[in-house]
């Protein structure tokens, strides 16, 4: 038998219901596992249901339907003992004490989680140096900026030295500069700790820099779960950009733009820029078929760059025209 997952979400579903209204479905059946140190993405639009399936790991919510296992134990059953094995920084929510400084709130945190201060200030001081927050360790919480908050709030969950991290959007209100050394740290605490991460976030160059899996939801489903090398390679050579000579004319616009769903147009000074997400790359055919037909003169072809964005948005765009996987293989 091969190693315990870190984490496996079986069939789990939770509605959220509120007297005389009808309730809302946040987590639909929802099934995935991540791996002991796999750092893994989880996506979606506003609402997904992101946020819900991690309040139910962490056993703040009970789900309605399904079981959670983490390292193989099943939450519920082994709450709350489980939770020293897990730790989180929720969106949008105070982890910390404000009228505490950084300093007592590292200790206050993973005292917690039983871990003692004094054997382990070494690592606590090595946490506050890695993200830049010596000069400010002795000042009261609720005096630090935004992003100096959140950034408190993750050395908190890491020093409880739990083998299980959830990140729920750790960038939000980060400076670029910060945001960059974020990753940097969970990166290298990822490496040198062989902690598990589940990161969540909106911010795509964060996944696509520290992530080596992401799972997509839409409507509280899984509609991807995929490692992220793999997406690229699979986007990336059918995503196009087509340069033509002169105007499109407006039949042969509706001809593609029927036969293409992901097709867009801009017009240049030059020409006419077609971009395109073909979904089976033998679409190449029947596209350069109906250019050929309509008389267009090509001026170039070119591969699209294609990041992390650009295949969320398109994985997100098909499933809500309809298609069950949002992407063929
Ligand atoms: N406490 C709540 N009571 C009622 N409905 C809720 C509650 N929390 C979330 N929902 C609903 O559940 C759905 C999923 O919300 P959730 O917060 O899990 O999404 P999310 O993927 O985290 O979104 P975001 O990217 O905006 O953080 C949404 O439709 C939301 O309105
Ligand atoms: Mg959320």
């Amino acid at each position: 038998m091969g190693a315990k997952l870190a984490l496996e979400v079986r069939q789990v579903s939770k509605t959220y219901r509120e007297r005389g209204k009808p309730g809302v479905k946040a987590v639909d059946s929802i099934s995935f596992g991540v791996g002991q140190n796999e750092v893994v993405g989880l996506l979606g639009p506003n609402g997904a249901g992101k946020t819900t399936i991690i309040k139910c790991i962490l056993g703040l919510m009970r789900p309605d339907s399904g079981e959670i296992l983490v390292f193989g134990e099943d939450v519920e059953a082994h709450y709350p003992r489980i939770l020293q094995k897990m730790s989180a920084v929720l969106e949008g929510s105070r982890n910390l004490y404000w009228r505490l400084t950084v300093w007592e709130n590292v200790r206050f945190f993973s005292g917690l989680s039983g871990i003692s201060s004094r054997e382990n200030q070494e690592y606590f001081r090595y946490l506050i140096r890695l993200f830049s927050l010596k000069d400010k360790q002795d000042v009261e919480v609720r005096k630090l900026s935004q992003g100096m908050k959140q950034k408190t709030s993750v050395v908190c969950a890491l020093a409880r030295r739990t083998p299980l991290i959830f990140l729920d959007e750790p960038t939000l209100g980060l400076d670029v500069e910060t945001s960059l050394e974020l990753r940097h740290v969970l990166r290298q605490l990822a490496q040198e700790e062989q902690r598990t991460i589940v990161v969540s976030s909106h911010d795509m160059d964060v996944i696509q820099d520290i992530c080596q899996r992401v799972i997509i939801l839409s409507s509280g489903q899984v509609i991807v779960n995929d490692k992220v090398s793999h997406l690229m390679q699979l986007f990336g050579t059918k995503a196009y950009r087509i340069s033509l000579v002169g105007n499109l004319p407006r039949e042969l616009e509706e001809t593609l733009t029927t036969h293409f769903s992901s097709l867009s147009v801009a017009t240049n000074d030059i020409g006419v820029e077609i971009r395109i997400n073909l979904s089976e790359p033998h679409e190449i055919y029947l596209l350069m078929d109906t250019l050929r037909d309509a008389g267009a003169i090509i001026d170039e072809i070119s591969h699209e760059d294609v990041d992390l964005e650009k295949v969320f948005l398109e994985v997100v765009r098909r499933e809500r025209n309809g298609h069950a996987t949002g992407y063929s293989l």
